[in-house]
């Protein structure tokens, strides 16, 4: 048996599993439908997603769509839509771009989601009215054979951590996997494909739509004028790349099913950090008490201002890594240095421009000799105004650019030491010893 067929084995839903799901789907369909009918709404229901397109693994989540006629306003169809969230499923409010509900219903995990039922894709009012499309696309172009290639790849992404188009993952949809599939014909042949992708790699399933940018693009089948994968990061498609290689010299199943790492102890992680001779600090801000989908892109935009912070003030971010936690939203940066030299060399302008006169009046009595000539040009050496990266880091992080529900005013710095003895060891093991998940 081929590797790819034993974890199809592992992974393909039981008869009865399967049964499971789709009578619970259709029992929730049937109290939906009769719960519309007895409030008198002449709205369908419709169920999509994994379930729907027989592409699911264990523990899907069903996905149901309740499509208004587009003569309903919007505020109605949230109305209605969200009441019948509440008297259903009993469930919490979720914001998207309109809200919907997320439930329970038998042990399934339950999106009930109000969109507009139109007739084709140019029509969209909103980009949930897609979704049903996609059901009936990947339903029409799959048979059960490819639909078990698209569990593969899920669970390939999934293993390999590049599964999700949510914020944190920045990586490859389902409907993304399904669209890959159908095209390159099978999982292996998805694999050899993309392990000779290149930045801008671009697939048409249907028709192509207007040039778009990004590290991928995929133009959606039922919408040309969207990129189904414009949430793909250049680092999450580069892992992916990167994972297909290795998959294809050496098949393993842990490329599917990874080892979880041990962490390294704290005597080994300080034996590390000290061969490399960096520096350590951890940046620690409050959780804000907003929808983590916004935090996950607000704390990639903050490691990516502190970062430029760090490198323009000369520490020299080697390599970081995040976590976030209930209360905490933790960075923890390797610098090439945490403390710089009192002084430094402020370059002024060429010696033949006007405005030199000027610097070398301000300059005249610096404290740590006159101006002097370099390249042509007027230097001076001067005293910097942050020595300390913690001292750096406290004055200018209301100025850095993090995301804008992160309080600067919460900010707390641990130094070196501080860090090797306080921080989370899989975050430092991860940053000190970085290990793909198939590699472990
Ligand atoms: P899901 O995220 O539940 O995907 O979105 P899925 O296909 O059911 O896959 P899994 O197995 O649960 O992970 C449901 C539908 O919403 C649309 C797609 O049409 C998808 O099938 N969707 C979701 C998007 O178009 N884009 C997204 O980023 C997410
Ligand atoms: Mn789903």
């Amino acid at each position: 048996m081929s590797l790819e067929e034993t974890v199809l084995k592992r992974i393909r839903p039981s008869e009865a599993e399967t049964k499971r799901i789709t009578d619970a789907a259709g029992r929730l369909k049937k109290k939906i439908v009769s719960y519309l009918k007895a409030h008198k709404h002449d709205i369908n229901v419709m169920l999509v997603g994994s379930v729907a397109k027989g592409t699911f693994l264990s523990e899907p989540d069903l996905d149901m769509f309740l499509m208004f006629p587009d003569s309903v306003p919007e505020e109605e169809m949230v109305r209605i839509g969200l009441a019948a969230g509440e008297e259903i499923l009993h469930g919490e409010r979720m914001y998207a771009e309109h809200p919907y509900t997320r439930g329970d219903f038998d042990g399934l995990t339950v999106d009930l989601v109000p969109c507009y039922a139109i007739k084709d894709t140019s029509k969209l009012m909103s980009a949930v009215d897609r979704t049903p499309f996609h059901t009936e696309y990947v339903i029409s172009r799959t048979d059960e054979r490819l639909r078990d290639e698209i569990r593969l790849l899920k669970v390939f992404m999934k293993g390999i951590g590049t599964y999700g188009a949510e914020p944190n993952t920045r990586g490859f949809s389902g409907y993304l996997c399904e669209s890959l599939t159908i095209y390159y014909g099978g999982f292996l042949n998805v694999v050899k494909a993309a392990s000779e992708w290149k930045e801008g790699v671009t697939i048409a399933l249907e028709k192509r739509g207007p040039a778009m940018l990004g590290p991928m693009v995929l133009y959606d089948p039922v919408d040309p004028k969207r990129n189904v994968a414009s949430a793909v990061h250049i680092d999450t498609f580069a892992t992916f790349i990167a994972a297909c290689k290795h998959y294809l010299e050496g098949p393993d199943e842990k490329f599917f099913f990874p080892n979880e790492r041990e962490p390294l102890t704290e005597e080994r992680l300080r034996e590390l950090s000290g061969e490399r001779g960096s520096r350590l600090i951890t940046v620690i801000f409050d959780t804000p008490d907003v929808n983590r989908d916004n935090l996950y892109s607000q704390i990639w935009k903050t490691r990516y201002a502190l970062t430029r912070k760090l490198d323009s003030y000369d520490f020299t971010v080697l390599r970081a890594v995040h976590d976030m936690t209930k209360t905490k939203i933790i960075m923890i940066f390797e610098l090439e240095r945490d403390m710089l030299s009192k002084t430094f060399k402020h370059i002024g302008p060429p010696v033949w421009v006007r405005s030199s006169s000027s610097f070398l009046a301000k300059w005249k009595d610096n404290g740590y000799g006159g101006p002097f000539i370099d390249e042509g040009q007027w230097n001076v050496v001067a005293e910097r105004r942050h020595r300390s990266v913690t001292e750096m880091l406290s004055d200018e992080v209301a100025v850095a650019g993090i995301g804008r529900d992160i309080v600067p005013e919460t900010l707390m710095i641990l130094g070196h030491d501080d860090t090797l003895r306080t921080a989370d060891k899989n975050l430092l093991t991860e940053l000190l010893d970085p290990k793909h998940p198939w590699d472990v």
